[in-house]
């Protein structure tokens, strides 16, 4: 139910930092250690490379999985559209392990590939918010999201449960594997709860950033490096999904392999700044497109802000930046979808969960 809120999307959206809170306690024991099933655990241990395998909102959240996995637990990660692995099957390793994400565990373009590595005799993991769901029957092994039901077309709170869980798997297998760790992911996820609370109380500035700037545009873009990158990605499929406006999210140095050329006086172009090592070269290139007419919002973690930035974000572990700066976006794409008086939870065309290849 809705309660007192108009939609679904912006319910979600504050029910974060209670997500945060119950993966907390549902992935922690009494003595705070990590609570995982030890077959996940075996199977994270012995693979040799972990393949995920997802689609939209859910794909986003593995690019920054991958970054988890690779960095904490020194597991080479791919990461796949579910849709063109299907038809395009890279060569695997001798022992992969294959992670499904999936909000709904129904989506057919990640079942489709299932079927096929279970053929081939390889394990699965599904990482889903509805554990009795066809992907987590599936597999092998399941985690849950603990999400609570997402009834919005827009995914917002299974993003950031995904990406929570990902931390979560990701230091587990470091430690199954003894690895050096200077993480407590707990600890970190227990910050970010308190920083998503500080960000859905700011939405009175979200809706005056969107009634300046993406009032009547066509177009907007999204760009990062890095980490960043992925929430600009993200930031771009909520963007054109609810209202509508042509968006793309871009790596800040692709800019001026291309892009670039669509800049045009007035176009808005939405940077997201948390990552210490690439804070000066987005910043060049917001100067780079700034210098071009675009009209530039640059939303940076607290610590990196510039005086000319529209929003700072609170500071959070740098690993976990994208459960904090997702957050105005997801919003921003609210307030646009509200103020061209879109179907903000029924967006034209979308369903759901797509179960059709
Ligand atoms: O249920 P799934 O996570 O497998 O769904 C995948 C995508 O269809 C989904 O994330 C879609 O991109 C959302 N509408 C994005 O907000």
């Amino acid at each position: 139910e809705k309660g007192t809120y108009p939609h679904f999307m912006l319910k979600e959206i504050d029910e974060q930092p209670f997500v945060m809170r119950r993966i907390i306690k549902e992935y922690q024991t009494e003595d705070n250690k990590l609570k995982l099933d030890a077959d996940v655990r075996q199977a994270m241990k012995a693979c040799d490379r972990i393949y995920i395998i997802a689609a939209g909102t859910s794909y986003h959240a593995g690019l920054v999985g991958k970054e988890f996995i690779e960095k904490l637990a020194n597991i080479p990660v791919e990461v796949h559209i579910a849709s063109e692995f299907s038809y395009n099957m890279p060569l695997l390793s001798e022992n992969p392990l294959f992670v499904f994400i999936s909000q709904s565990g129904e989506t057919a373009d990640s079942r489709a590939v299932l079927v096929r590595i279970k053929e081939l005799g390889h394990p699965a993991l599904t990482i889903t918010n509805v554990p009795g769901s066809t992907l987590s029957r599936e597999a092998d092994y399941t985690l849950n999201l603990y999400a609570g039901p997402e009834i919005a077309v827009a995914s917002t709170k299974a993003y950031t449960a995904q990406i929570a869980v990902l931390a979560i798997l990701a230091v587990d297998t470091a430690q199954a594997k003894e690895l050096e760790l200077d993480f407590d992911p707990m600890q970190e996820l227990a910050i970010v709860a308190n920083a998503m609370e500080v960000l859905t109380d700011q939405k009175e500035a979200i809706e005056e950033l969107v009634r300046e700037n993406l009032g009547t545009t066509r177009n907007a873009f999204f760009i990062g490096r890095s980490t960043d990158y992925h929430v600009c990605q993200e930031g771009s499929l909520k963007l054109k999904e609810i209202s509508y406006i042509q968006a793309e999210g871009f790596a800040g140095g692709e800019l001026k392999h291309g892009t670039i050329a669509l800049i045009e006086e007035g176009t808005p172009v939405i940077a997201i700044a948390t990552q210490e090592n690439v804070n000066l070269s987005i910043r060049g290139n917001v100067q780079e497109v700034a210098a071009r007419g675009a009209n530039t919002m640059v939303f940076s973690m607290k610590g990196l802000e510039q005086d000319t930035d529209a929003f700072v974000i609170p500071h959070v572990h740098e690993l976990l930046t994208p459960l904090a700066s997702v957050v105005p976006m997801q919003l921003l794409a609210y307030y646009a979808a509200l103020h061209r008086d879109c179907d903000v939870d029924k967006p034209r065309n979308l369903a759901k969960s797509v179960t059709v290849e």
